[in-house]
């Protein structure tokens, strides 16, 4: 994924029936506007904010779960591949996260589904997936995102997907299809055993159906290992695999999802084949420089929150934080929409994506990519 911040929902068109109605009855509504009492009554058609309300939900694996959500009045579609932001309350606080739209655009009862993956101390993707039940409505942003395929000239497609990362190419093959212009695609996918495989039977059926669909899965476990642990496989990514199960990657457009090290590998083989270009990422989390091995972390005070807090070097601020019992603004949490923005106001910081060391007092801090690099204290 490569998220970004969420737009504020459109107005009606200031040339609308529509605009001019609403126009009257704010003045009647004031303080408020008429969509806060029309939230009332339903939330899906009030347009000072957007919400969604889950239609459905359907576990794929042991760990995974499809969400279909119904958006209100102000939603517009996507592109297959896009991402969108979706807010979560849990126990009180409310959280942000943003995931990739799994429904391809065509589509057309007006939802659109999630895939969410519990990952391991993911406190709000554990929550999706275990506690989420429909009736529930969750505040959403509107489609993002620059991944997808181009609608000018046609490409031969190879995805390159590992665990939850196939969501987008989901969205994407399931729009081509729907639109019945499939062309010849590779599709090589990582789990670690076969149950894990994310919409694995739908793959399977795909590939069954569709001669122009090549789909290769790659297990990174032993599937036959009987103690459960598992073992290492052959399965990762390497030049000799490509080159086997795809003879003709230098001629195709690949679009790549997964955890940051198959993307890093992935990064250096195409740059190395001068095929940099053609290789399209979708990155779940920010990738982070290694933290120096002398690197210290410290007291962290947050200054209108009256908090003071110890924090390594590791941490983000965001999550310290949220640890400590705040609720600070958020969104993408990787760098991207500086929602997370605030200031420096003594001490120092550490950019993790860098390395960076920020001291300067009044500089600008993201906080879900910096982290504490000795006493700091924030405007937060
Ligand atoms: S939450 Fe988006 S930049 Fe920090």
């Amino acid at each position: 994924m490569a998220p970004a911040s969420a737009s504020p929902p459109p107005e009606p068109s200031s040339r609308s029936p529509l605009h001019w109605l609403t126009a009257v009855t704010d003045l009647f509504a004031f303080p408020l506007r008429t969509s806060h009492y029309v939230e009332l009554v339903n939330p899906l058609w009030s347009t000072h904010k957007l919400q969604a309300r889950v239609e459905a939900v359907w576990d794929e694996t042991r760990d995974a779960r499809t969400v279909t959500l119904r958006p209100g009045l102000n939603w517009r579609g996507h592109r297959a591949g896009q991402h969108v932001r979706v807010g979560v309350p849990v126990e009180g606080k409310h959280y942000t996260r943003t995931y990739t739209i799994s429904s391809p655009p065509e589509r057309d009862d007006g939802c659109f589904t999630i895939t969410v993956k519990a990952i391991d101390g993911g406190r709000i993707s554990h929550h999706i997936v275990r506690n989420l039940k429909v009736g529930d409505y969750l505040p959403v942003g509107l489609p993002q995102g620059d991944f997808y395929l181009p609608d000018a000239q046609p490409v031969l497609p190879l995805f390159i997907t590992a665990g939850s990362g196939i969501t987008p190419a989901m969205s994407m093959l399931r729009s081509l299809i729907a639109q019945q212009r499939l062309p010849d695609s590779v599709h090589v996918h990582y789990a670690p055993h076969k149950f894990d495989v994310v919409f694995g039977k739908e793959l399977e059926q795909l590939a069954a159906k569709h001669e122009r669909y090549h789909l290769f899965t790659q297990f990174t476990r032993d599937i036959d290992d009987a103690t459960g642990t598992g073992q290492q496989g052959e399965g990762y990514f390497s030049p000799e695999q490509l080159e086997a199960l795809c003879p003709d990657w230098r001629e195709r457009e690949v679009y790549a999802c997964g955890p940051p090290a198959l993307l890093a590998a992935l990064e250096s083989h195409f740059e190395g084949a001068g095929r940099g270009a053609h290789l399209h990422i979708e990155r779940f989390r920010a990738e982070f420089a290694r933290v120096p091995a002398d690197a210290v972390g410290g007291k962290v005070r947050f200054a209108r929150s009256v908090a003071e807090v110890q924090a390594d070097s590791t941490t983000s601020l965001l999550r310290v934080a949220e640890d400590a019992g705040m609720n600070p603004p958020h969104g993408c949490r990787m760098g991207i929409c500086h929602t997370c923005n605030t200031t420096l106001l003594s001490g120092c910081v550490r950019d993790l994506r860098n390395g960076n060391v920020i001291n300067e007092v009044g500089a600008t801090v993201q906080t879900c990519i910096c982290a504490a690099a000795g006493d700091c204290e924030l405007d937060l």
